[in-house]
C-alpha cells in the first residue's frame, strides 16, 4: 500500500459520512426489527420507510466503505504516529481492517436477510452489528488514548487534510 503524510479532504469526508450513517443505523434500528419480526411470522416483507431508510443507509455504508478502500489503495494511510507502542500499532491496524471488513459484510448480510430471506444471515447480521459496535468503542477509546495519554494529536489526522 502507498505510504502519505495524512488523509486528504475526500478521504476525511468519507471517514465522517460513514460514521454519521453508522450510528444512524444502529440508533434507528427499530423499524426494520420489528418488520423482520412480522415477516418470521406471516412470511409477508413489508416496506415501509424505516424499513426503506435502512436499506438504503445500509447499501451508502457499503458503497462508501468500497470507495474508502479504492482511495486507501491508491494514495495510502500514513504510517501509525511515533510514540505508540508496537503492539498497539498492529492492533489499530488490524481494528481497521476489520472496521472495514464489518461495513461490507453487514450490508451484505442485512441483504440476505431481507431479500434472501435467510434466517443464518439474520444471525449473522444482528453478531456482526454487536461486533461493530463493541469495535467502534474500542476505535474511539484508542483515539482517546492517543490524545490523553500518547499526545500524538491523532485526531487531527482525521480533521486536517493533506491533499
Ligand atoms: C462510528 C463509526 C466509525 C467508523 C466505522 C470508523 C472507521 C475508521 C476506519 C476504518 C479508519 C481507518 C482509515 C484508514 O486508514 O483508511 C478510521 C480512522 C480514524 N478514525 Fe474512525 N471511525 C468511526 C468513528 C470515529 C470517531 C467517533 C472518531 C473520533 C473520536 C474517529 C477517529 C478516527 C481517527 C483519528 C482515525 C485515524 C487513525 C490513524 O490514522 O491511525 N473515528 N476510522
Ligand atoms: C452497515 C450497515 C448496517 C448496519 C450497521 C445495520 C444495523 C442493524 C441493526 C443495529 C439492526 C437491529 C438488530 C437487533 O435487533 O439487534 C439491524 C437489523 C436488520 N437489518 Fe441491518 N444494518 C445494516 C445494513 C443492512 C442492510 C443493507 C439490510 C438489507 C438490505 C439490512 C437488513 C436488516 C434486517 C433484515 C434486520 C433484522 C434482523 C433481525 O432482527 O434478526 N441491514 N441492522
Amino acid at each position: 500500500m502507498a505510504q502519505t503524510q495524512g488523509y486528504s479532504r475526500l478521504q476525511i469526508t468519507l471517514h465522517w459520512v460513514v460514521a454519521v450513517l453508522v450510528v444512524l443505523q444502529i440508533v434507528l434500528h427499530e423499524g426494520i426489527a420489528d418488520a423482520y419480526d412480522i415477516a418470521e411470522e406471516t412470511g409477508v416483507y413489508a416496506m415501509s420507510a424505516p424499513v426503506i431508510g435502512h436499506i438504503i443507509g445500509g447499501a451508502l455504508i457499503l458503497l462508501l466503505a468500497c470507495w474508502r478502500l479504492i482511495l486507501r489503495h491508491e494514495r495510502g494511510a500514513p504510517t501509525p504516529p511515533a510514540g505508540e507502542p508496537e503492539i498497539f500499532r498492529r492492533a489499530g491496524h488490524a481494528a481497521h481492517l476489520a472496521l472495514y471488513g464489518l461495513l461490507i459484510t453487514l450490508p451484505v448480510t442485512g441483504a440476505l436477510a431481507w431479500g434472501g430471506r435467510m434466517e443464518a444471515a439474520a444471525d449473522a447480521h444482528v453478531l456482526l452489528k454487536n461486533l461493530l459496535i463493541l469495535l467502534v468503542f474500542a476505535h474511539i477509546g484508542a483515539v482517546a488514548v492517543h490524545q490523553l495519554v500518547w499526545k500524538t494529536g491523532l485526531i487531527r489526522r482525521m480533521m486536517r487534510a493533506q491533499d
